[in-house]
């Protein structure tokens, strides 16, 4: 293997990987270097370009830590991440649509009882939500458990807040018997993702903007049933049409009512897909 050019590199990299033992590994690695190579090709990238590529994702390194993930930030603005999850989470007609995860969910949140504010003091309007928890045959599942987070009236999570200590505008509550669920909360405002770092300066040089529209986060678990991760978003909200990471689904936008005394209700049923038979 010497004197490579230009015209069979690509093989020779895809050659190295002949001994590679998991089958799967080397199917990605294979179509990963010929991708990789095509696209160099196709943009005649220069070794300019090539060193800003390779400063771009050093600095998304710097920038990560324990509360920061600039790489799936970056996957979440490219549309990777929802790419991911449309092409994993094709469910029944009928079903709950999935969205992307997002970076700010915690693992261990505060169990609350039906009826709780999980607001917790977080700033923002008071709002009720309610609905049940069905099956794809309209079944109530009972005891589904539902994870839930969204970010302030500032637009910010309780993770995002330097020095706050205790969980807020997040929690956990169990649906009941019939699969209904309610609890208190605040009205999800439209808000910025992180973008202080590269991920943000990539925005700011293609022309793109970092907001995303006002929506609540679920994750919901019950036995039988696959675990659905998924967002509900405020309808009229600003940038449902142009979300920075591509999440919104038309099935997932809900109509949050403002009540006579100035607080909201936001009622949304949700449907699981039962987990098939092995
Ligand atoms: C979120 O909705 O929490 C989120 C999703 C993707 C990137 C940043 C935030
Ligand atoms: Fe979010």
């Amino acid at each position: 293997m010497r004197n490579l050019n230009q015209d069979n590199i690509t093989q020779a990299v895809i050659a190295s990987f002949a001994n590679t033992a998991n089958p799967r590994l080397k199917t990605i690695m294979t179509s990963l270097v010929q991708h990789l190579h095509a696209f160099a090709r196709e943009v005649k990238l220069t070794e300019e370009e090539w060193f800003q590529g390779i400063d771009f994702v050093t600095r998304c390194g710097h920038i990560t830590d324990d509360k920061r993930q600039e790489f799936i930030l970056l996957s979440d603005v490219l549309g990777l991440s929802m790419l991911t999850v449309a092409m994993n989470n094709d469910k029944p007609e009928g079903c709950t649509e999935a969205t992307v995860f997002g970076p700010f969910h915690v693992e261990g949140a505060p169990h609350y009882e039906l009826g709780d504010d999980i607001a917790n003091g977080a700033k923002g309007t008071p709002c009720l939500v309610r609905g049940t928890v069905k099956g794809i045959n309209g079944e109530p599942v009972p005891g589904a458990v539902m994870d839930v987070w969204q970010s302030d009236d500032d637009g910010l999570y309780d993770v995002q807040h330097e020095g706050l200590d205790h969980a807020q505008s997040r929690g956990i509550v169990t649906a009941d018997a019939n699969g209904n669920y309610h609890f208190r909360s605040i009205v999800a405002v439209p808000y910025a993702i992180p973008h202080d770092g590269p991920v943000g300066q990539m925005l700011d040089a293609t022309g793109r903007h970092p907001w995303r529209p006002a929506h609540l986060h679920f994750m919901i678990k019950a036995p039988g049933y696959e675990t659905l991760i998924t967002h509900v978003f405020r309808d009229n909200s600003d940038y449902l049409d142009s979300d920075a990471v591509f999440g919104v689904r038309q099935s997932l936008v809900c109509d949050w009512v403002q009540q006579p005394d100035g607080t909201y209700l936001m009622e949304y049923d949700f449907v699981l897909n039962p987990v098939k038979a092995q």
